[in-house]
């Protein structure tokens, strides 16, 4: 049976770490920042590490907005999208998370991107 990318990157608690250095990378960059204003950030990490979970295999469902609706009236750029895939990155980088799974872990994120950005 082969490992899930869920699995290989470490399982939750990777995921866990992952979230948390990553929304501190996202609220400290002035290009994207202002998003999130008016967002719980508690409430947030906890959707994003469900959808991450979930995005790398693992066996459980994501029951929150499917992305096109969850960014729908943000009129979301490429920019803002590679800014964001930029910290997601960084973070699996400082993680110590093999290149060959980040750039699964990317091939994932872009699998998002017609339905995050551009409405
Ligand atoms: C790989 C790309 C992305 C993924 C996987 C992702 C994932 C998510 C998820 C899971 C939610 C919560 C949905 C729900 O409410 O059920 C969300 C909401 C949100 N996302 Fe993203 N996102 C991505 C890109 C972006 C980008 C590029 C921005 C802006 C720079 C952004 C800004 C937001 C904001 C502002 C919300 C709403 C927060 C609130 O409810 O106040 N996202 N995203």
């Amino acid at each position: 049976m082969s490992e899930s990318l869920f699995d290989k990157i470490g399982g939750m608690d990777a995921v866990n770490a992952a979230v948390d250095i990553f929304y501190t990378k996202v609220l400290a960059d002035e290009s994207i920042n202002y998003f999130f204003k008016d967002t719980d950030m508690m409430a947030q990490a906890g959707k994003q590490k469900a959808f991450l979970a979930f995005a790398f295999g693992a066996p459980m469902a994501y029951t929150g907005k499917n992305m096109r609706d969850a960014h729908t009236g943000m009129n979301l750029t490429e920019d803002h999208f590679n800014a964001v895939a930029g910290h997601l990155v960084s973070t699996l980088q400082e993680l110590n998370v093999k290149q060959e799974l980040i750039d699964e872990v990317v091939a994932v994120a872009l699998t998002t991107k017609d339905d995050v950005i551009g409405h």
